[in-house]
């Protein structure tokens, strides 16, 4: 039985899934499956974008069949010959004799290759920016050499702003039902699987895939058809921005890629210890063991990830086969702008560090750690300085990749701490601060099974594209410390009506004593699974931390925006409105009570004492800035 979806009023996909491939082109496991798209456009003429793979072809020509709805194919425009895609260009000649085939001279070049047919007599050839009316749809041709191959072509659909974008902007995994992008989490659940199809497919191709960006930035584009994966109606910007990002092959992340050849595990064994050093010193780290993880994952990695460790044994005189192979296809796919270290073994002449150094250089703008780690079989106790060397040597070698290792060396904290305690000069007038228009944050974290949240009046928006934010958060904060470790977390926006007892609850008591979302009758997560407040709040905003920065008191989080949905259209609150409206005022007072006033923001703390490790609950301010009522 067909299995159709319908895009727009006149576009239906007709193509297929297949989930019993096991390597996508012989060498890239697929184990999500894949999709091979065909769209079918029924305006005064009925026009099919390509065709699919042999192994889903007659579920292709059942859906065709059910959507032309009784009419004949009249066009197939082949925007790319590799099979998977053209596999089924001559059973359609056979069923519809009067096909014309729309495609580029290249294109028919290959067609004769492949099939053997003569299609001269029913091609139409089309050239860089010539269009074709369909009736309604006027279609306009843009040729995309090497993005995959060298007949590649894309067409622009100006009527409904659709770009069919051949390879581009494809992805493995079935499509399981939804159709858009849109439909599933595609930031949690496929970009891994965009970025491996992307890197493996055309990650060689950096330089052609810019140009065709180039190409589409000047297109007013609504709709990405690609024949891999689904098709973009919403967001595609941030999707181009992935491929503008890729292509760059600027790294995607700061952290380190090790991937280890080891044939007896004591290659690995270095390999894993250096890998605690650098988690030990904030670096985020993941490994790879190339016999065993296909390689195309660990390619997907390698333009990830901003440093790469290649640990290798020695074979043969030369690199470990698997390793080998790996080191080919990075060279290959133009890996580039990383920076690398090596470790070699040899249990009586290791010469693989050299050979991998030698290969590597072949990429563009390689910065090689200047110091090789060389094991005789295995790492020995005094070499565990070497490793913590080389930790230390990528940690320092790049700005903002060991975020959590940002204090200070003691004498300049004691330096920062005398500042912090004494009085400002007469020239700050602190409470100027309050004229900033701040407004007011529910902070939340997740550490396995612990929900926390505090208040936070800075979060605000650094850029669009990527959507980018950063939150500066009181260290004394338990979230804090649970945003260092996990690094995720929901800022949820109050509103004017938010009641001061979620001031009480999220800041005037600690995390690690009490559980803050006890009793608040509701157990709201955004796609991270971390909590939101959703009762009295205008939006949420889930961020990925990207970057930290260490301020004494306080850490500044740069994150990148993983969801954000609106809730209410009322106002935001500002610290201002908070102070004027939410904020009960204190009881005229007959007589002074004992206690001290913030100097900052005015809390005032009730007692006799004030304890020394006191942090002002609204402001977060110390004791140094609390003078007696
Ligand atoms: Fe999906 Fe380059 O073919």
């Amino acid at each position: 039985m067909y299995c159709t979806k319908k895009i727009t009023d006149d576009l239906t996909w007709v193509g297929a899934n297949d989930r019993r491939l096991a390597m996508f082109e012989g060498v890239y496991s697929v184990p999500d499956g894949v999709s091979y798209n065909s769209y079918l456009l029924c305006d005064e003429k009925t026009v099919l974008f390509d065709t699919v793979d042999k192994a889903v072809h007659h579920r292709f020509l059942e859906n065709l069949d059910a959507a032309l709805q009784g009419r004949k194919l009249d066009y197939l425009i082949v925007h790319h010959m590799e099979p998977d895609h053209s596999a089924s260009v001559v059973e359609l000649t056979v069923r519809y004799p009067d096909l014309v085939l729309i495609c580029n001279e290249k294109t028919l070049t290959l067609i004769k290759q492949f099939d053997f047919f003569d299609t001269d007599s029913r091609a139409l050839i089309m050239k860089e920016g010539d269009t074709f009316d369909t009736g309604r749809h006027t279609l306009h041709f843009l040729m995309a050499p090497m993005v995959h191959w060298p007949e590649v072509m894309v067409t622009y659909d100006a009527s409904d702003k659709i770009l069919f974008s051949a390879d581009a902007f494809g992805c493995f995994g079935a499509l399981n039902g939804a159709l858009f992008a849109d439909e599933v989490d595609f930031a949690r659940d496929y970009m891994d699987e965009a970025r491996r199809y992307y890197t493996n497919i055309v990650g060689k191709y950096g330089n052609q895939v810019e140009a065709l960006l180039d190409k589409a930035s000047a297109l007013d584009i609504e709709m990405l058809c690609p024949l891999h994966g689904f098709v973009w109606r919403k967001n595609i910007g941030d999707f181009i921005s992935k491929y503008a990002h890729w292509s760059s092959y600027a790294p995607e992340e700061k952290g380190v890629m090790i991937a280890y050849a080891s044939v007896y595990g004591n290659t690995e064994n270095a390999a894993e210890i250096l890998s605690c050093r650098l988690r030990e010193k904030g670096v985020k780290s993941v490994m790879y063991d190339v016999s065993v993880t296909p390689a195309s994952y660990i390619i997907s990695a390698a333009f990830r990830w901003s440093h790469i460790v290649i640990a290798s044994t020695t074979y043969n005189a030369g690199i470990f086969v698997s390793m080998e192979a790996l080191i080919s296809d990075l060279v290959e796919h133009n890996i580039q702008n990383r920076t690398v270290a090596i470790i070699e073994n040899g249990s009586w002449a290791p010469t693989s560090g050299e050979l991998i150094r030698e290969k590597l250089k072949e990429c563009k703008n390689i910065t090689f750690l200047e110091k090789t780690i060389s094991l005789m079989s295995s790492l020995k106790a005094e070499q565990l300085a070497d490793v913590e060397e080389m930790a230390e040597a990528i940690a320092a070698s790049e700005p903002g990749l060991a975020p959590q290792r940002l204090a200070k060396p003691a004498a300049a904290q004691g330096q920062q701490a005398a500042q912090e305690a004494a009085p400002p000069p007469e020239s700050i007038d602190p409470t100027t601060a309050f004229k900033f228009s701040y407004g007011l944050f529910v902070l939340t974290a997740r550490d396995g099974d612990k929900d926390n949240g505090c208040i936070i009046n800075t979060a605000i928006q650094i850029t669009e594209k990527p959507f980018r934010i950063s939150i500066a958060v009181n260290k004394a904060n338990f979230t804090c410390d649970m945003i260092i470790k996990t690094g995720e977390f929901n800022v949820s926006i109050l509103a004017e009506s938010a009641q001061f007892k979620a001031f009480q609850q999220f800041g005037f008591q600690s995390g690690r004593t009490a559980d803050k979302f006890d009793g608040c009758g509701y157990d709201t997560r955004a796609a991270n699974g971390i909590m939101y407040v959703p009762e009295n709040t205008t939006g949420i905003i889930s961020g990925k931390v990207k970057d930290a920065y260490d301020y004494g008191t306080h850490m500044l989080f740069i994150a990148d925006v993983t969801q954000a949905f609106v809730l209410s259209d009322e106002m935001s609150v500002t610290y201002q409105y908070y102070f004027a409206h939410i904020k009960p005022k204190p009881p005229a007072q007959k007589e002074k009570k004992a206690g001290y006033v913030c100097r900052i923001c005015g809390y005032v703390h009730e007692g006799d004492e004030l304890p020394d490790d006191f942090i002002c609950p609204l402001c977060k301010h110390g004791v140094e800035d609390f003078e007696r009522l």
